[in-house]
């Protein structure tokens, strides 16, 4: 979607990042995941100095649409993306579209032959749209409670 625009991550970023990482997984994932499995999911709330750090540990990109950030997502050394999110309000209006071919891009330029990923029930249609392939469909446990998920491969040689 014309509008989104894709940059790196800053410190500044890191309560709305965490907001909309929250956001997303009780409101949107709430579409193909119980209440006990969103909660389970988030977690027990970080502090933004942890977050921060996290975010900076791995090329992560925020997107912005008016100014305003509205979504995220990573790449580490080894091609992994660990983190998807965009924020409820600004849904399905091509947020994460622009990023996951942000890191395709980034992946391509470092001269990575792979990504791999493990996709939510909600983000597999977005990332299949860019050329991921599940792999497996697998069952992670946070504590007693079982989420479903997608092992995906983006491969980058074409
Ligand atoms: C998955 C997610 C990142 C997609 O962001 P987005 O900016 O809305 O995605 P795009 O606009 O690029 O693509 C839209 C597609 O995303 C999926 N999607 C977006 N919102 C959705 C919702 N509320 N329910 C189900 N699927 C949804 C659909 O496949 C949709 O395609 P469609 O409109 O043709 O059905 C976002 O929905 C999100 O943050 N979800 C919750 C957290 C999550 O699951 N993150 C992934 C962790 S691996």
């Amino acid at each position: 979607m014309s509008g989104v625009v894709v940059r790196p991550y800053q410190a500044a970023d890191a309560p709305a990042t965490l907001e909309i990482f929250s956001r997303a997984i009780t409101t949107t994932a709430r579409s193909a995941y119980s209440a006990e499995q969103t909660a389970a999911w988030l977690g027990e709330p970080p502090s933004l100095p942890d977050w921060d750090r996290a975010r900076a540990s791995v090329r992560t990109f925020v997107a912005e649409l008016g100014g305003r950030v509205v979504g995220f997502t990573d790449l580490d050394d080894q091609g992994y993306v660990d983190r998807l999110f965009v924020h409820p309000d600004t849904g399905r209006r091509g947020v994460a579209s622009a990023l996951v071919s942000r890191v395709v891009h980034e992946g391509r330029r470092r001269g990575l032959s792979v990504l791999t990923t493990h996709a939510s029930l909600v983000a597999e249609p977005v990332l299949s749209r860019h050329g991921f392939e599940v792999v497996a469909r697998e069952t992670v446990h946070r504590g007693d409670v079982a989420l479903d998920r997608f092992e995906m491969v983006r491969a980058l040689r074409t």
